[in-house]
């Protein structure tokens, strides 16, 4: 690995202040090399060959304004030359989420993931890289998250982090699914479920469907016979997706008072099926009958079937 001496940096330097090329010679600020800040800020050094961003460093094979510490806090020259002064530097806590969102997506705007980014309602709403990435801080390579991911979010989302107690719920506490199987932190395209609400920054699985399905891939479908609530409106009209006090996280205590939420002929509404609205529950199902009140437990393929339109098999 060849790399040029602070020596060869500072002649360099000099040349530059020399020989500037802007009109005013004051306002230089050259690029000095990562290792010339490895003299002064040793402890950050230490653990930056871990890093991903070393990688720049290793191989050289990037300008210097995309290279190693400078490629993020910008040149170091007038920060060197005036002992450290950290006015001349680029510090990231002081910069507006703006800012910092714009200096990482330099380089990372590319990013399949993170396309989305700038509408995301983390950055409208004001929460930057650096709320959930720590570049120095973080034990780990890869994410660089400044603790664990679910650590990450509860701090500021408390409330969800009391939906993973309650009785049923997905084991995200016990590392078994992470929110970001479920979320893209950075934002989401629209999605094709509940087109016209807002994702929440909801993957989407296989085929635009809800990340439910990357897991659950016998909810996938396509069916024959499609119940439109579980394809239109996605899982989440019928599942709490992250806790629930009920059985299968389910939204409601009991199935039929779900599924009665939209097949409602109690009042009398005489539903119109020609408009597509759901199909009223038959006469002869008399919900005050216990035997009735188990819809699923004759309608047992209530996420679509291939066999019967009722999907009772
Ligand atoms: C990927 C962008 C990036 C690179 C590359 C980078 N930094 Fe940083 N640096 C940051 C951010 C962001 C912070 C704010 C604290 C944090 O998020 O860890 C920071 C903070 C610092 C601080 C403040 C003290 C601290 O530990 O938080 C120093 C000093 C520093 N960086 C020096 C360096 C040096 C020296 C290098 C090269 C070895 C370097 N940085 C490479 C982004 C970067
Ligand atoms: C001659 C020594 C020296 C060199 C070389 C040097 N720094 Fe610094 N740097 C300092 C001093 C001193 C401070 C101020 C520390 C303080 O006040 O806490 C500082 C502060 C910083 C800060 C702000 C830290 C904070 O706590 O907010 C960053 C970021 C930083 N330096 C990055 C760099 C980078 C990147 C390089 C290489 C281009 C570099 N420094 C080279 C001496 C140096
Ligand atoms: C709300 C927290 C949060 C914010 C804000 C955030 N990230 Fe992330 N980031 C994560 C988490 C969690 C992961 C790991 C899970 C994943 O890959 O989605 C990650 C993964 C990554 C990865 C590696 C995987 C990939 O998708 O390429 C990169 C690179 C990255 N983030 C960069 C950024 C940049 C750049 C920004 C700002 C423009 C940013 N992140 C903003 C939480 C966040
Ligand atoms: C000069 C270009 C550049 C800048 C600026 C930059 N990055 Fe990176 N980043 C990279 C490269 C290159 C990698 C390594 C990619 C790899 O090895 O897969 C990387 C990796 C990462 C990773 C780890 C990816 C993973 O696979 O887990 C995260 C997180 C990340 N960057 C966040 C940030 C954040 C936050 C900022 C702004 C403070 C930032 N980056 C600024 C170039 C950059
Ligand atoms: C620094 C604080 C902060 C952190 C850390 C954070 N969030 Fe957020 N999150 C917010 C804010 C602020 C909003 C916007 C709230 C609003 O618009 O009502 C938000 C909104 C959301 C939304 C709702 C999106 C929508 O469109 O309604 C989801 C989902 C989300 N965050 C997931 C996560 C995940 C997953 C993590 C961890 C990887 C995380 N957040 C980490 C502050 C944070
Ligand atoms: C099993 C998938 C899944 C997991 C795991 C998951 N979420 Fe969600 N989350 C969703 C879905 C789906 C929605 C949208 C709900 C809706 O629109 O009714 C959502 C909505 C949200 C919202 C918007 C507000 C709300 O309550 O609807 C926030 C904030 C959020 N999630 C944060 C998180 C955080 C933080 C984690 C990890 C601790 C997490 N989620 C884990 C699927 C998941
Ligand atoms: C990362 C994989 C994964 C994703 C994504 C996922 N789940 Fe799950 N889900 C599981 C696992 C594993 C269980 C097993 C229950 C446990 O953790 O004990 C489960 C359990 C469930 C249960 C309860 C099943 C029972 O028998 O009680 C329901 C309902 C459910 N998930 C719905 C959803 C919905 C809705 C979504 C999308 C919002 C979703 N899941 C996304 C992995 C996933
Ligand atoms: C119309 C309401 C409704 C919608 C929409 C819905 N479900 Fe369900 N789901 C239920 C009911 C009711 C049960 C309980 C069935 C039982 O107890 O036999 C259930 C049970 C489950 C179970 C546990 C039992 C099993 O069959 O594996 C999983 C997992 C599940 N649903 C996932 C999903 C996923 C993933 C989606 C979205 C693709 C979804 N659900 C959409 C009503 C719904
Ligand atoms: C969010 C609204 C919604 C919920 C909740 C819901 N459904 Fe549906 N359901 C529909 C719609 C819409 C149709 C389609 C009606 C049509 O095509 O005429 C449908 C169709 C059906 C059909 C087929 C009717 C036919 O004539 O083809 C059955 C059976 C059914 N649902 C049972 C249930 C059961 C059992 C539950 C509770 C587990 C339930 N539904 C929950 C909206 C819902
Ligand atoms: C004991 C078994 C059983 C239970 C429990 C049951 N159903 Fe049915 N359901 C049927 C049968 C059988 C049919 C077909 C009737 C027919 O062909 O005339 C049907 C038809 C339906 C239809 C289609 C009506 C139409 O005219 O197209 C809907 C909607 C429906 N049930 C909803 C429900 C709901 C909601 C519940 C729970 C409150 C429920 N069912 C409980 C057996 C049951």
């Amino acid at each position: 690995m060849t790399v040029r001496t602070t020596i060869q940096r500072l002649v360099l330097l000099a040349a530059a202040s020399l020989f500037p090329l802007g009109a005013q010679p004051a306002e230089q600020n050259p690029y000095v090399g990562s290792r010339t800040c490895q003299a002064c800020h040793p402890d950050v050094w230490q653990t930056f060959h871990r890093n991903p961003h070393f990688r720049s460093l290793a191989m050289e094979d990037q300008p210097e304004s995309r290279t190693g510490c400078e490629g993020c806090h910008g040149p170091g020259g007038l920060h060197v030359s005036n002992a450290g002064d950290k006015s001349k530097i680029v510090v990231f806590p002081k910069l507006q989420p703006a800012a910092v969102l714009d200096s990482c997506l330099t380089c990372h705007s590319a990013d399949f993931g993170k396309m989305q980014i700038r509408r995301s309602s983390h950055s409208t709403g004001e929460v930057s890289c650096i709320s959930c990435h720590s570049i120095h801080g973080s034990q780990e390579e890869r994410p660089l998250l400044a603790t664990s991911e679910r650590e990450t979010c509860y701090a500021c989302h408390l409330e969800i982090r009391a939906k993973f107690e309650l009785p049923f719920r997905h084991r995200v506490n016990e590392g078994a699914v992470l929110c970001s199987d479920c979320h893209n932190p950075h934002g989401t395209p629209m999605s094709t479920w509940r087109t016209a609400q807002s994702p929440r920054m909801v993957r989407p699985a296989f085929g635009n469907d809800i990340a439910c399905t990357n897991c659950h891939t016998d909810k996938r479908g396509p069916f024959i016979h499609e119940h439109p609530p579980v394809r239109v409106e996605g899982c989440p009209t019928c599942h709490q997706p992250h806790g629930s006090t009920n059985p299968r996280l389910l939204s409601r205590p009991a199935a039929f008072t779900l599924c009665l939420e939209c097949h409602n002929d109690v009042m009398g509404f005489g539903l119109d099926l020609e408009r597509g609205v759901p199909a009223p529950t038959p006469g002869f199902h008399n919900i005050a009958e216990p035997r009735f009140q188990n819809c699923v437990a004759c309608h047992a393929r209530i996420h679509g079937s291939n066999a019967d339109q009722l999907f009772r098999r």
